[in-house]
């Protein structure tokens, strides 16, 4: 017996250091306790379904509880300036005295959240409100007067805007995305001078009306791919004088009207992707000496917009898979020139090779072909050499002029 009980002793003992090192170390893992140090209450990843006031520090102005099994919030937030409690089954928004009612920072997003009324409305001093993944209906609950400057409500059954987020006069970042958004009404944003970045990607419009978005004089990114946007205005982004990036990928548009972008002089990047685009009108671009980046693969356009007119610092312009069988030969140009665009892809498109027989002609491709070489030839453009590189079936013994079947364009300035 002896000599098993001091061992035993031994182990014990062991254990117990061993424990007491655990426990001093388990203030940065996740655990079972919540732990509070310098005003900040941490109870992240405790997996819990309810908090002990004693676990709760008084006077904590940081406080996140994100991720546990939280219903609601508990006693003992009323010094918080920043609220974390994201990754929760928190059906209802808190309100104050529950909250801190001059909190700044509020996260809830993957939360349960629905029926809302008017739970944050005293809240003035909130700048920051996180509620993705929500089940919200409607921004009714906003503060009021409000004074956000972050508002993202992504992936909620939004359908409505009315109400005090019109007064959100200080937002300069909104994301309404993945919502059930099917227009928007007059003067919504006509507060919201320094909204930098909105998102309305992933809701159900189907047009845009003259002046939506009026009153967005600092409007720099606009997001409204992944909609069902069969038709836009010609006066529908008047006044987005700042706008540099515009996405309308992913709609049913089937043409655009004249003069569309004649209020949007800053535009860098404009993207039409997989829409129905059958035809551009000729002037579409003209203007947008600013633009660099031009997207619209998967159209069913027959020609290419002009791009002789703008577009002087392009460069990338992905026209594939559209039904292009003869690109202008001024706008090739254009993109040709020294300096130009770094990159064209005309690639899947039904282009007849006799609509480029001038460009090969000056690259010598044929004679490349001929040499069976890889197919790319270049083009001395004042400083720049270009470099136009055609895809030919394989096993055609022919020239390569005869069997273009995608054309891929790219200059590279080597001074
Ligand atoms: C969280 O707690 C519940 C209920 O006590 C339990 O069923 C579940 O396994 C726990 N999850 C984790 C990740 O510990
Ligand atoms: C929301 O409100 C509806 C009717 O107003 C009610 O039937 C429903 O139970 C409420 N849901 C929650 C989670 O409170
Ligand atoms: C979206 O709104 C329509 C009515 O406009 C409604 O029938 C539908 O249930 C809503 N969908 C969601 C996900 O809220
Ligand atoms: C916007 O604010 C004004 C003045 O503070 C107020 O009268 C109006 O009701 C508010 N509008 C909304 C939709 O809340
Ligand atoms: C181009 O798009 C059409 C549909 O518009 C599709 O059927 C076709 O396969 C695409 N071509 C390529 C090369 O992907």
């Amino acid at each position: 017996m002896a000599r098993t009980s001091l061992p035993l002793a031994l182990a014990l003992a062991l254990a117990l250091v061993l424990a007491s090192a655990c426990s001093a170390g388990a203030k940065s893992v996740p655990g079972p306790g919540c732990t509070c140090a310098k005003g900040v209450l941490d109870c992240a990843n405790r997996n819990k379904s309810f908090l002990r006031p004693s676990e709760v520090c008084n006077g904590a102005t940081r406080v996140d509880l994100s991720h546990n099994r939280l219903k609601m919030l508990p006693d003992g937030l009323s010094s918080a300036e920043v609220v974390k409690a994201s990754d929760n089954k928190l059906t209802r928004l808190p309100t104050p005295p529950l909250l801190n009612s001059n909190a700044k920072i509020l996260v809830l997003n993957n939360n349960e959240i629905s029926n809302t009324s008017r739970e944050l409305s005293s809240m003035v001093s909130l700048e920051r409100l996180l509620l993705r993944r929500n089940r919200i209906t409607s921004l009714n609950f906003l503060p009021q007067p409000c004074n956000l400057r972050d508002l993202d409500v992504d992936q909620n059954s939004i359908s409505s805007l009315e109400g005090p987020l019109q007064n959100c006069s200080k937002l300069g970042f909104l994301s309404l995305g993945t919502n059930n958004i099917t227009s928007l009404q007059p003067n919504v944003f006509s507060k919201m001078q320094y909204l930098e970045l909105l998102s309305l990607r992933y809701n159900r419009m189907t047009f845009v009306q003259d002046d939506a978005f009026q009153g967005l004089s600092g409007l720099q990114s606009l997001l409204l791919s992944d909609n069902q946007i069969a038709s836009v205005s010609q006066f529908a982004f008047r006044g987005l004088r700042q706008l540099q990036r515009l996405y309308l990928a992913d709609n049913e548009l089937s043409t655009l009207p004249a003069g569309v972008f004649a209020h949007t002089p800053r535009l860098q990047r404009l993207d039409l992707g997989r829409n129905q685009l059958t035809r551009l009108p000729a002037d579409l671009l003209s203007g947008l000496q600013g633009l660099t980046q031009l997207f619209a693969p998967r159209n069913r356009l027959a020609a290419l917009p002009d791009l002789a007119d703008c577009c002087e610092r392009l460069e990338q312009a992905n026209f594939w898979n559209n039904s292009i069988s003869a690109p202008s030969e001024a706008s090739l140009r254009a993109v040709l020139r020294p300096g130009g665009a770094a990159r064209l892809d005309l690639s899947a498109n039904p282009i007849r090779p006799a609509s480029l027989r001038w460009v090969l002609r000056e690259a010598d491709l044929d004679a490349h072909a001929r040499r069976r070489e890889p197919r790319c030839g270049s083009l001395q453009r004042g400083a720049a050499a270009v470099e136009l590189c055609v895809d030919v079936p394989c096993g055609k013994n022919t020239l390569v002029s005869d069997w273009i079947e995608a054309v891929r364009i790219t200059t590279a300035n080597r001074s």
